[in-house]
């Protein structure tokens, strides 16, 4: 198939056990278009286009590619017509290399029963050079922040020679910056691929897309052209209501100093100094919101705090408690509260249920087990509980985590840490992958919780959600706080400067 000139999925249902994940989903993509699906967290989108990707069977309807119906009954089938997925969960093996990585899949890199890496590496940089997409060939996936783990996968996709490429939530794990470069690079390869682009930021949605459809439930319940409606208009179809967003306006007195960090220095995993004489402190009370471009000691700096990382040099003190190179576990009965960057490894165990990841770090406390029997009835009352207050959706709560949609993921490590009652909280990027109405609540969390006293270091890229939410605004740049500044008087501009390293003082 040389170009892919229209895709149609017609009448799609898929049921998993007990509910209709797509219900008569029909969607159009012609050549030249961009298609935004957009819809809340668990409406069907990734279900959707792993039926796309052959990944999924589904149970009714059919796919029609430049009108010929076809069937796709793995992965194989759908790269074979040109179909590419950047997937939402990284489909990376984390022990290997970049370069081997996209080896994996990629037929003409094998000569006979050889693997030929000088061309897999010469594919890389052509493909890097043509769409300026930059990676390390020998880095390894561990090795790299999940916002270059989502270029690694698109770089993947392209040299496996894609022609229509599916987007399955590619910026919501990279910086301002990368996310317009990359809406530039795929106005760019539009040209060439058609696509289908999903995103719960409709300011993406608005700039890239010429189509878009609205997931609810599993059924379509809106299709349009973009043009033809602003964000406003957008966001009421999809939740039915006006979403506004909380800010922290209220004034208060901060409690002492809960978590202080004095001239920490760590070193990163590529030998550099990932913090670098770090000097920062939260009291309770306070949400201190810290700014910086993704990969400059943010990711270090969460680690430390939870002993999940040993420092080099310098002091950690919590609630006046020397922390430094204490082990995690010692910092969660401290009352340490922790949202991870990466959900999938560090914030949930995949292969637990929904019920048991919500109490993984209260398994001793008496409430759930006495060392010796686990009371079920109190874990399962715990999860419906927290399944109604953070509108978790799934069809019952003893169903592995790892089934639930992306955002729902990010809901259950939510209502663990914020209901255990932390009395500090490190919070990375917590509402990535939400939709607008479960942002929203996360965000009066947040605050519900500052006005309890509790201390927040908020890790943000969102710069509207650091000036939103924070008292004080820290500004990390290579590891070192460049400046701390006050939240209400900040400025977009001078953040932006000191993000980049220029500071005036
Ligand atoms: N393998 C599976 N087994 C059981 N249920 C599943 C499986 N995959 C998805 N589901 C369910 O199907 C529904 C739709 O999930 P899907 O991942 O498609 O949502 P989504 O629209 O991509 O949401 P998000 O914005 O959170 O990524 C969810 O309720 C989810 O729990
Ligand atoms: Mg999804």
């Amino acid at each position: 198939m040389d170009k892919i000139t229209s895709l149609r999925m017609e009448n799609i249902t898929k049921t998993f056990p007990g509910m209709k994940a797509l219900d008569n989903v029909t969607i159009e993509v012609k050549e030249g278009e961009i298609f935004a699906l957009v819809g809340e967290n668990g409406a069907g989108k990734t279900t959707l286009m792993n039926v796309l990707m052959g990944l999924y069977q589904s149970d009714g309807g059919c796919i029609i590619l430049n009108g010929q119906k076809v069937c796709f009954t793995s992965p194989n089938d759908s790269f074979g017509c040109g179909i590419g997925m950047v997937h939402q969960r990284y489909m990376l093996v984390p022990n290997l290399t970049v370069k081997e990585n996209i080896a994996l899949g990629l037929k003409k890199a094998w000569k006979k029963v050889k693997l030929d890496m000088d061309f897999v590496v010469s594919k890389i940089e052509e493909i890097g050079e043509k769409y300026d997409l930059v990676v390390d060939p020998d880095a390894y996936i561990w090795q790299l922040s999940v916002g270059e783990q989502q270029k690694v996968e698109l770089v993947k996709t392209l040299c496996l020679g894609a022609k229509f490429l599916i987007l399955d939530e590619p910026t919501s794990a990279l910086t301002p910056q990368e996310i317009d470069e990359l809406i530039q690079l795929l106005k760019t390869m539009n040209k060439k691929l058609p696509m289908i682009f999903i995103s719960h930021k409709l300011k993406e949605v608005k700039e890239l897309s010429h189509k878009l459809a609205i997931l609810r439930h599993g059924k379509i319940v809106f299709c349009g052209d973009t043009n033809d409606y602003s964000s406003s208009d957008i966001a009421a179809l999809m939740t039915g209501r006006e979403v506004k967003m909380p800010e922290n306006n209220e004034e208060k007195e901060f409690g002492d100093y809960a978590l202080e960090l004095k001239n920490v220095n760590v070193k990163s995993i590529r030998g550099f100094l990932a913090l670098n004489d770090l000097n920062l402190k939260v009291r309770s009370g306070e949400i201190m919101g810290l700014a910086g471009v993704s990969g400059n000691g943010q990711l270090e700096l969460a680690q430390i705090i939870n002993g999940l990382r040993k420092i080099d040099g310098g002091e950690i003190l919590f609630l006046n408690e020397h922390i430094e190179n204490t082990s995690p576990i010692d910092i969660i009965q401290k009352g340490m509260g922790y949202i991870p960057e990466d959900r999938n490894t560090e914030g949930i165990v995949p292969s637990f249920s929904i019920k048991e990841n919500l109490i993984l770090k209260d398994i001793e406390n008496e409430q759930f087990s006495n060392h010796t029997i686990i009371n079920n009835k109190a874990i399962n009352d715990n999860a419906e509980k927290l399944r109604e207050q953070f509108d978790i959706r799934c069809v019952n709560t003893s169903l592995s985590a790892g089934a639930l949609s992306g955002g729902n993921i990010q809901k259950v490590i939510l209502a663990r840490e914020i209901a255990r009652k932390p009395k500090f909280l490190v919070a990375v990027y917590p509402t990535r992958g939400l939709d607008m109405g479960a942002a929203q609540f996360i965000h009066s969390k947040l605050l519900e919780m500052r006005k309890n006293g509790v201390g927040i270091l908020l890790i943000s890229e969102e710069l509207d959600e650091i000036m939103n939410l924070s008292d004080n605004i820290a500004v990390i740049f290579k590891g070192h706080i460049q400046k701390v500044l006050p939240a209400k008087t900040a400025t977009r501009r001078e953040i932006g400067m000191l993000m980049a390293g220029v500071n005036n003082d």
